[in-house]
């Protein structure tokens, strides 16, 4: 369904923050019910991800898109395990229940523990913040690597927004330090307005919650729209369901909003916020899981000159 649209695009951003509030709650629950996640984090895309911090030599490094914890978490207990005192790792975020869920992910897996209201780890430092306040939370000039991994950056909407982001990550890097980030391959189709094929309403199946029964629901509907950094603006709304003795009623609806671009954009994109040497990234992992990951993401890395 592709339509058109007269809102303003902070307002969409507002929304999609808002989402992810709503939906933290729900977000591991959904991809354990999907079967996409087996646990916190996926290991493959977690040792992928650790190869390319050891083999650029990065000591010090922020993940802006942590989201529940994934990949980080994993990074950071194969980074611990093997090169501990060298290695300082921060996870950051825009939503708070999504901080939340990724502590309490990071005490589960032993990685710190919770003093009164305070997590506290020797190894993954985790904070609330948005990729447009990156230099004033952490200044100038600190990280090695900055990853923002996880489809995350789509939700920026428009190519001015989408550089001034990159732009915040670079001011964060010292010089010569990476970033790297990621999208869903869109262009596998040749037409934006779709993900994998029309998909009018996706089943994304349920999990039994303690003594509760959720269901998990996702309907997407596209916008033409030339304020968005390829012309398309993407709807997806999710649905939680639960079931009580009454039958079904809605515990969450929430508005994602985003904007699908080529890898070809993805790679503009970085070079038009100063960074050089910008390639995708082919990720090293064992070759049957590199396919599908291959098909489904563009990772994008860029250095700070
Ligand atoms: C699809 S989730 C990915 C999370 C995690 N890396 C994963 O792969 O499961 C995208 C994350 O980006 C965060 N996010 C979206 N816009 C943001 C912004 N402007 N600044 C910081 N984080 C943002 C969301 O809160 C969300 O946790």
């Amino acid at each position: 369904m592709v339509k058109n649209m007269l809102v303003d695009l902070d307002s969409l951003i507002k929304d999609t923050h808002a989402a992810y509030n709503v939906f933290g709650k729900y977000y591991d629950l959904m991809y354990a019910a999907q079967g996409r996640k087996a646990g916190i984090y996926r290991p493959d895309v977690a040792d992928a991800f650790t190869d390319v911090i050891s083999s650029t030599g990065s000591k010090f490094i922020l993940d802006c898109a942590c989201g529940t914890g994934d990949p980080i978490i994993g990074v950071a207990l194969k980074l611990f395990a093997s090169q501990s005192e060298h290695m300082r790792i921060i996870a950051s975020d825009a939503s708070d229940e999504m901080i939340v869920k990724c502590k309490n992910n990071a005490i589960e897996e032993g990685l710190g523990e919770k003093h009164s209201d305070n997590f506290e780890s020797l190894s993954l430092e985790i904070t609330r913040s948005c990729w447009e306040e990156l230099p004033e939370k952490f200044g100038s000039n600190r990280f090695d690597m900055v990853m923002c991994v996880g489809h995350g950056f789509f939700h920026l909407i428009s190519r001015e927004k989408m550089i001034s982001a990159l732009r915040s990550m670079t001011e964060v890097l010292k010089p010569g330090g990476y970033v790297v980030f990621d999208v869903k391959r869109w262009d596998k189709n040749d037409d934006l307005h779709q993900e994998k094929g029309v998909e009018p309403v996706k089943w994304r199946n349920w999990v039994q919650d303690g003594d509760k029964r959720l269901m998990f629901l996702s309907t997407s509907t596209w916008f033409d729209d030339q304020r968005a950094v390829d012309g398309v603006i993407q709807l997806k709304n999710f649905y939680v369901l639960e079931e009580g003795l009454l039958g079904l009623q809605t515990n969450a609806r929430c508005l994602f909003w985003g904007a699908p671009f080529r890898a070809t954009t993805a790679l503009e994109l970085a070079f038009d916020a100063g960074l050089t040497d910008v390639q995708e990234l082919i990720l090293n992992m064992p070759s049957e899981k590199n396919e599908a990951y291959l098909r489904d993401n563009v990772t994008i890395i860029g250095k700070k000159p």
